[in-house]
């Protein structure tokens, strides 16, 4: 146990000790990778900034223990504040990050003690301090409400607004203020929401439920009825539940915050049994940040798959196959794609469905199937394009062909 908390002795509410399992660790890579690529560039590229603010709107207790299924093994695990802290302290040497603003929130009152002693820890290896830290103890609808004036006054730093709440409740109104108040503050802003679907739903839902407070947050999250809820998920199966719960969610963002279909990405998080969680769900102006956002976490995801896959045996690989089929009905062994991370993380996957996309089209540019890349909700545009070419040519018989002085063209037989 934390010898180094001041909080823990005598103190059982103490958070350090909660665990976490591998969707939430997959969650917290991905920020961390995106967040150390994505401050530098926006700040480089654009002569208005002079930093960044993040903002962890239900930022958690700080720090998290998760069992390594390999080596059974407890490691602490730190979340998305203290590793923002960290790469914001580095990047602060940097001439364009002169502002770097950590602002966190949570309604629980030991959650922001940890925050603020485990932060006070790490700060320890800085010096001078150069990152500056908001605390905050409210509910998210009224902290966002009282953040806005203060983020509009920093008009000289992007900023990126995380909003991870565990369970289904999203703030719409709150949302919207922050989005339509101040078209400056919307304008520079990034915004990631998890997007917990699959939390309880599809056991839950089916079933009805009767907590007048969760029956408010379903209602008021998907602006529906729970009974029209219930019966929108009728007869689906678990991929197409998560899918109706996706659509809908990411319909009622463009609609309430004014912004376009292709500006959203969304990425599925697996428990260690490969069933899809909750999404990730990413809003950017820019169409670069949205292409890093999918490529991280193509990447971050496809590395711990690989290495969980690979320390299996062949024999214990097929048993979780099997097991997983149980979840998923309307898929037979035979199914290629059979589990839902390959249909989101796997070049073949994307393949597959890019030859359909094109089915029969000649000479189609590199340009074009860029753009269809940038503007598709998951598929990244890099970090994939050499397996992508060879799959679609070794597999879908693409021919791919290149001019003197011209760029690459792709010939799609009919499907
Ligand atoms: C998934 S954890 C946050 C993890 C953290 N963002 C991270 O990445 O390390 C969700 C947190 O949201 C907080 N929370 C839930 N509902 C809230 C609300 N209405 N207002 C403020 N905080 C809330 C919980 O207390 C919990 O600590």
């Amino acid at each position: 146990m934390s010898h180094d908390c001041e909080y823990y002795n005598g103190n059982n509410d103490c958070y350090f000790g909660r665990k976490i399992h591998i969707g939430t660790v997959n969650k917290l890579d991905t920020m961390e990778k995106y967040i150390e690529a994505w401050p530098l560039k926006v700040v480089q590229f654009q002569e208005k900034y002079n930093g960044v603010i993040f903002v962890d709107a239900m930022c958690g207790p700080g720090e998290y223990v998760y069992t390594d299924k390999k080596t059974q093994k407890e490691k602490t695990i730190q979340g998305t504040s203290l590793r923002v802290y960290n790469i914001l302290s580095k990047y602060r040497k940097n001439p364009k990050m002169q502002k770097a603003y950590l602002m966190i929130n949570d309604h629980n009152e030991q959650a922001i003690k940890c925050q603020k002693c485990r932060i006070e820890r790490e700060s320890k290896k800085y010096y001078p301090q150069k990152v500056v830290v908001h605390y905050s103890q409210r509910d998210v609808s009224e902290y966002i409400e009282q953040i806005i004036q203060a983020l509009s006054a920093k008009s000289d730093c992007h900023i990126l607004f995380f909003y991870d709440p565990f369970k289904v409740d999203i703030r719409w109104a709150a949302l919207e203020k922050l989005f339509r108040r101040n078209i400056d503050v919307r304008n520079r802003i990034d915004l990631i929401i998890t997007h917990f679907h699959q939390n309880d739903p599809s056991r839950a839902i089916p079933r009805g439920i009767k907590d007048p407070q969760k029956r408010a947050r379903y209602e008021q999250t998907y602006e529906m009825q729970l009974e029209a809820i219930e019966n929108n998920l009728k007869n689906l199966t678990g991929y197409e539940r998560s899918k109706w719960f996706r659509d809908r969610m990411v319909e009622i963002m463009c609609r309430r915050l004014s912004i376009k279909p292709d500006q959203v990405a969304y990425a599925p998080i697996f428990n260690s049994r490969d069933s899809s969680v909750y999404d990730i769900v990413f809003f950017s102006n820019s169409k670069r940040a949205k292409d890093l956002f999918k490529s991280t976490i193509y990447k971050t995801i496809n590395e711990h798959y690989k290495s969980v896959a690979k320390s299996k045996p062949e024999s214990e690989n097929h048993q979780q196959l099997s097991l997983d089929l149980g979840d998923i009905e309307e898929l037979t062994p035979k199914e290629e794609f059979n589990k839902d991370i390959d249909r989101y993380y796997s070049v073949s996957y994307f393949a597959r469905y890019i030859a359909e996309r094109f089915s029969g089209k000649k000479g189609i540019s590199k340009d074009t199937l860029e753009s269809f890349l940038f503007n598709h909700p998951f598929i990244p545009s890099q970090g994939i394009k050499v397996e992508l070419d060879n799959t679609l040519k070794n597999d879908y018989q693409v021919k791919i062909t290149q001019k003197r002085g011209e760029g690459k063209r792709y010939h799609f037989p009919e499907a």
